[in-house]
Formats: structure tokens, sequence, C-alpha cells
């Protein structure tokens, strides 16, 4: 399948839905404490969602024959993405958590996700979101017209090994649009120039999942929370990004208004 390229109305609506989906995970950052559960955050922000007349795209999202049964997607430790928020799971000092935030608004989605720290965290922690924030980082500043996707995967992935810590590989990041995941992959992992050329239109989630430990992982018993298979901390951020003529341009940055 060709990778979809969003015109002037697609484009404006992709970023007012993407505004939204970063006020929301801006939001529910601020209120991560120890003593909380993942299900208040959840909780959090649902309700926040619903605040900006959006929708939870996670909500009932489909794979195979199950539906994801939360708004958002709350990962302890060495939960790496999809983690179910629940009463059970208390956030304590020293913990990581990653939230990931998706959202439909008048039609298009916005997709991202932050790890912040719960209280107090090791200095190999605080490094870990360091890297995995700059790998980002990184990562966008190769979404440039005439580069191509492998460029993206491969200055991701150089960047972290650099650091010790490996990158998933069975997890993308991905085109985002009408539909939560459209073509192309984008996966945290490849070779300069290799893979789809970048043409201006196109919005992209970039997702870097990044362990202290080795790259594998396994889904648990309840089909969706994915963990590191060695138990390691993981670290995930996302941004959905538009490219243009003038270089890619962030649309999940918060907004006063969407
Ligand atoms: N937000 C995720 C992504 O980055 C997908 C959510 S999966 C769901 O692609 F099951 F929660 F919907
Ligand atoms: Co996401
Ligand atoms: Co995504």
């Amino acid at each position: 399948m060709s990778i979809p390229l969003k015109n002037k109305d697609g484009i404006a609506r992709m970023r007012e839905a993407c505004a939204v989906a970063a006020m929301v995970l801006d939001s529910l950052k601020q209120l991560v404490r120890p003593g909380l559960t993942t299900q208040d955050l959840e909780e959090a922000g649902r309700d926040l969602i619903a605040s900006h007349g959006a929708r939870s795209s996670d909500y009932g999202y489909q794979i195979g024959s199950r539906r994801y049964p939360a708004h958002t997607c709350i990962s302890v430790n060495e939960e790496v993405v999809h983690g179910i928020p629940s009463i059970r799971r208390v956030l304590r000092d020293g913990d990581i958590v990653s939230l990931d935030v998706t959202v439909t608004y008048n039609g298009y989605i916005g997709d991202n996700a932050v790890t912040v720290p719960v209280g107090r965290i090791t200095p190999r922690l605080t490094e870990l979101l360091d890297v995995t924030r700059d790998a980002l980082d990184l990562g966008i500043r190769q979404a440039v017209v005439g580069n191509r996707i492998g460029d993206i995967s491969a200055t991701i992935q150089a960047y972290v090994e650099s650091h010790g810590f490996s990158v998933v590989r069975e997890m993308v990041g991905h085109g985002v649009g009408v539909k939560m995941h459209e073509p192309p992959e984008i996966p945290n992992f490849g070779r300069k120039g290799t893979g789809e050329k970048i043409k201006p239109g196109m919005t992209l989630a970039i997702e870097p999942m990044v362990n202290v430990g080795g790259h594998r992982i396994k889904t648990l018993a309840d089909g969706w929370t994915v963990v590191t298979s060695d138990g390691s901390p993981s670290a995930h951020f996302e941004h959905t990004v538009l490219t243009t003529e003038t270089g890619p341009e962030i649309l999940t940055l918060p907004r006063r208004s969407p």
C-alpha cells in the first residue's frame, strides 16, 4: 500500500487532532506522582480527551479478536508499550512511567507518548529517558523530503546503541492520519538510504522504544501489555510529524487552543 499524502484540509485537521493529543499528554504527565494508580491516570486521560471534544483512538482498538479496554496506554518500568491501566498498579518513587495518548478529532488522529520519572529515579534511568528523547529528536530531523525512512531508523538505532541501550525491533513507528496505523512502517533500526522516499504531506508517528537490557520483548497473558523479556526497564517517546518542503514540523506540541 502506498503512503497517504495529506492535502491542505487533511493537514489542517491533523494539526488540530495532534494539538489535542499533545495537550492531553502534557496535562497527564504533570499529574504523575508516587501513590497514584495507573487507573487514576487513565481516568484523568479519559476525561481530558472528552473535555477537548475528542475521543480515544485506543478504546476498542482491535488487534485480531481483542479490543483494547482503555482510553490510554500506561506502561511502568519493564513494560514497553500497551500497558493496560489498573487499580492494582500503584506508582512508586523511583519508577518510570510511559504515557501514550492517541486521539481522534474531526476524523483525524494524533499520536504521542512520553516517559516520565515517578519521584526520584537513578542516574541510569535518567540517562535512558534522555537518550530515548534525544533519539526521537534526531530521528525527526531525518524526516526531510528526499531522505528515506531508513535514514530515520538508522539514526535512531546508532544513537541508542552508542549509549549501550537497545532498540525494540518487533514494534515500529507508522504513518498516521484517518487511521491510527497507516503506511509506512518506521522501524527504530535499519540502514541509511533504504525504504520509501520521504515526500511532502506525510504524517509520521516516530516512536523509539528503548531498553536498558536486551532488545527482546514479549506480550503478557492479558494480550496487550508488552514487556522486556529480561525484565529491564524501557522508555518510549513519540511525536506525530508532518513532512514539508521546508523540513519536519512536529504536530504534537501543546498549544493554547486546538
Ligand atoms: N498509541 C499506540 C501507537 O503508538 C497504539 C495504541 S494501541 C491500542 O501506535 F491498543 F492502545 F490502541
Ligand atoms: Co502512540
Ligand atoms: Co504510534
